[in-house]
């Protein structure tokens, strides 16, 4: 087979076969196809799109390049979550001790930041110390000593999804169903669990703009999920503003431990909340979403939660002083205060601007090599419907970058949209499926 010609019969919009999928994934793994050549590919699938059948050969194919995990040691039921990809949607660091301390394993496999989206991994490393390069015997240890385990792709497992994931975040091919969607599987089937939970986000942060789209991709996700009999819920949530305030790595860690430790970020608690309560009733700890939220609520309470990421982050090689004193952590070069240019309510967010402004100033990457500074980011007040006032403090940005704050700056003013009239809030959670 010829990659060139494989290339061009997607560019023509025909049909690849199992045969020239599991070529094109092998080969590039192997490094026999180089990475221009395979963006090419992308995009080729990107513009033309991929059938039922290529995007099930495309999973199998990526999942396949590495091992998939036999956990059936380890006692328990294990479930994970999967986010599609939104702004300060830190969920999984919140969620994966709580359902930990509640009894049901989390071997979470994740991703880096992808576009204008942040990653779980980028905001782990963000812990001085802290390691998501871990090896499969270490991954089972780990998992089986604490009951939550938090990893990226590796030569081992999904590594396909390692490169071709990089290579989608610098080529333009990222909200594309069938690459999402095998992306995503070719991680989660690895895991070795036994349920999973989707977060498919809609709205102007998420890959899907649209809810029809995000349903498609639901659809697309619990379909494949389905052939290889796992067990699937899916929520399709809101991403028309950032989730919580903080944007931005360390930021995002910060948060996240504020929530573990009792803090009410409302919009954040919502659906980090409902999420944890799908996982507990899949891991058969709960019997209804309201129990599920009433355990959650139990384990940060009693502290068992924020132990539980201690000792996760620990077990990771992570320095969990910068947990309990999050004051010692480096401070950015540049910090700046934004103040509202107007009164009035909050319309709508640019949501894919904030993301694109955090990343301007240092929290995400641009080139495959751009390193990313974990202190930069955004720490953003608005949401839609809440009144400001001119001159309210509406951000604060963090960066090493000065060229960046006036970049930012702009891009945070502009992406508010205000109105003389009174807002309603946008549903945060708008469907679950399979519950
Ligand atoms: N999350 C992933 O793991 N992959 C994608 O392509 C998008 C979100």
């Amino acid at each position: 087979m010829n990659a060139v010609e494989l290339i061009k019969k997607k560019r023509n919009g025909l049909t690849l076969t199992n045969e020239e999928i599991n070529y094109l994934i092998t080969s590039y793994v192997k490094g026999k196809i180089p990475d221009y050549q395979f963006s090419a590919f992308l995009m080729a699938a990107f513009l033309k799109g991929m059938n039922k059948e290529e995007t099930s050969y495309l999973t199998k194919a990526m999942l396949y390049s590495g091992k998939a995990i036999d956990l059936s040691s380890v006692k328990g039921k294990k479930i994970d979550k999967h986010s599609t990809g939104g702004v300060g949607d830190k969920t999984s660091l919140i969620l994966a001790p709580i359902v930990a301390a509640a009894g049901v394993n989390v071997p979470m496999i994740s991703g880096r930041g992808l576009g204008h989206t942040g990653g779980t991994l980028d905001k782990l490393e963000a812990i001085p110390g802290f390691r998501t390069d871990i090896n499969l015997r270490r991954y089972k240890q780990i998992l089986e000593k604490c009951g939550a385990v938090m990893i990226g792709q590796t030569k081992d497992i999904a590594p396909a999804d390692k490169s071709i994931y990089a290579l989608r975040d610098v080529t333009g091919t990222i909200e594309s169903i069938p690459l999402i969607t095998a992306s995503i599987m070719s991680k989660k089937l690895a895991e070795g669990i036994d349920g999973l939970v989707l977060d498919v986000k809609t709205g102007s942060g998420a890959f899907m703009k649209r809810t029809a789209d995000a349903k498609k991709l639901a659809a697309s996700l619990i379909e494949t999920a389905e052939s290889f009999d796992k067990k699937v819920v899916a929520f399709i949530t809101d991403m028309n503003q950032p989730l919580g305030n903080y944007i931005g790595n360390w930021l995002e860690v910060y948060e996240s431990v504020m929530t573990l430790q009792g803090g009410l970020t409302e919009d954040l608690n919502e659906v980090t909340f409902n999420l944890i309560a799908a996982m507990l009733i899949l891991g058969g700890k709960a019997k209804t979403i309201e129990e599920g939220i009433e355990i959650a609520q139990y384990e940060i309470r009693s502290g068992r939660a924020f132990d539980k990421f201690l000792e996760i982050v620990k077990l990771q090689k992570g320095d969990v002083s910068y947990l309990k004193n999050p004051e010692k952590y480096p401070r950015s070069k540049y910090e700046e205060k934004i103040y509202s240019e107007k009164t009035g309510y909050i319309k709508a967010i640019d949501n894919y601007s904030i993301g694109l402004a955090a990343l301007e100033l240092g929290a995400g990457r641009k080139t495959l090599t751009d390193k990313i500074d974990a202190k930069a980011g955004i720490i953003f007040y608005p949401k839609i419907g809440k009144r400001i006032k001119k001159g309210e403090l509406t951000a604060k940005i963090f960066t090493d970058k000065k060229s960046q704050i006036e970049v930012a700056k702009k891009m945070i003013y502009d992406s508010l949209t205000y109105s003389g009239k009174k807002v309603r809030a946008p549903k945060l959670i708008k469907t679950v499926i399979n519950l």
